[in-house]
């Protein structure tokens, strides 16, 4: 049983005490030298950014939150090899099972795909995990950080599996433009946190830490990982290419959790610091959704030129406003775009691996022994 008490140990209460030692203020990473007469952190001192209190000591824990979505990261384990690629192996070397349009959507997405999940695990172990100075937050970026190492490893198993081309997958993100638009967009938001010079702690550098937050968890996974996964689990729908279906089935269960970690991370530093979410900062990050759906609705035209049944670049179009405007709603913010149904309502049974146990008709593992899942 988890107890979430904070301990009875001698603990410091006056935050402002950390500003009297240089070491502590200065120890923002946890890698500075040792403060023996430091006092015990007390949750109070726990902040998600510019944090003075010791980020090595994980208790006592103040947002549960980080710790459960850490937990139920956890709990959902699994592997790709795990997964049977037989029934791909065969559609994909059949002379008919799959169309030109088919063949041409499914490369395009394993070609987005494969280089993001490196996009974002450097974004994690590069830029945000320095400057997010929280240890339980930290405990789930680690448990993050695994978790896109396995996905990246989905994609080597995939392109090992069908005997696909690994140079030109992992590379479509340079070569492919609406790929290259997409990586390009987000990465600048993550090479100006990266400079060893860039520092949390004006209005303006948190802001950009802000930015990138926004770039990374609510439009990178958020919503252009969103539209990949309907189109290749509108395929395992027709029960094809059912392997990888499973495999993203799996991939959007994470996902899922890595959205909903980054929009409580978000709406916990607007708490702790309402001086960063101005109206004008409010109205940038709105315009940068609004942006990305944009650019997504361009990679749907160029991903699937002529659509196939169930898809085409139209009905992913809606589907991203939709998830736009439900992400504005996450962050307390109006929405960018006209109200609209969801295209594919059958995406979020999709991510209820209990419920939808035979969603592909394949076998599919329970690693789930928590509770159910709710975070679409
Ligand atoms: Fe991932
Ligand atoms: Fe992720």
């Amino acid at each position: 049983m988890l107890d979430w008490s904070e301990t009875s140990a001698p603990a410091r209460h006056t935050p402002l005490s950390f500003a009297a030692s240089p070491l502590a203020e200065a120890d923002q990473a946890g890698l500075g030298t040792i403060d023996r007469r430091g006092g015990r952190v007390s949750v109070d001192d726990k902040r998600m950014i510019n944090c003075r209190a010791d980020v090595n000591q994980l208790l006592p824990l103040k947002y549960k939150w980080a710790w459960e979505k850490y937990l139920a990261g956890c709990n959902n384990h699994w592997m790709p090899t795990e997964v049977s690629m037989q029934a791909d192996i065969a559609l994909w070397k059949s002379r008919d099972g799959l169309t030109e349009d088919e063949r041409r959507a499914i490369k395009r997405n394993l070609g987005f795909f494969a280089a993001s999940e490196s996009l974002v695990a450097n974004n994690i172990v590069l830029a945000i995990y320095r400057h997010l100075t929280n240890p339980e937050c930290r405990q789930y970026l680690l448990r993050q950080s695994f978790e896109e190492a396995v996905h990246t490893h989905t994609f080597q198993y995939i392109v090992e599996s069908l005997g696909l081309d690994e140079g030109e997958l992992f590379n479509m993100y340079r070569e492919v433009p609406s790929i290259t638009d997409k990586a390009a967009w987000a990465l600048k938001h993550t090479q100006h946190l990266d400079d060893p010079d860039f520092k949390t702690g004006t209005p303006e550098a948190d802001q950009a830490f802000l930015r990138d937050l926004v770039a990374f968890y609510v439009i990178f996974e958020g919503m252009w990982f969103y539209t990949g996964f309907a189109q290749i689990l509108s395929l395992g729908r027709r029960n094809k290419m059912v392997g990888i279906a499973e495999q993203y089935q799996y991939i959007l269960r994470d996902e899922s959790i890595h959205l909903n970690f980054g929009i409580d991370v978000i709406n916990q530093i607007k708490i702790e610091n309402p001086h960063l979410w101005t109206m004008a900062f409010q109205e940038e990050v709105r315009d940068m959704v609004r942006n990305a759906a944009e650019l997504e609705a361009a990679y749907g035209r160029d991903t699937m030129p002529r659509g196939f049944l169930g898809l085409n670049a139209a009905l992913c179009e809606t589907y991203m406003h939709f998830i736009a405007n439900r992400r504005c709603a996450q962050l307390g913010l109006a929405r960018v775009f006209d109200e609209t149904e969801n295209p594919f309502p059958w995406m979020s049974e999709a991510m209820d691996l209990k419920k939808e146990k035979n969603f592909f008709e394949t076998r599919v593992i329970e690693y789930q022994n928590g509770g159910a899942l709710n975070w679409e």
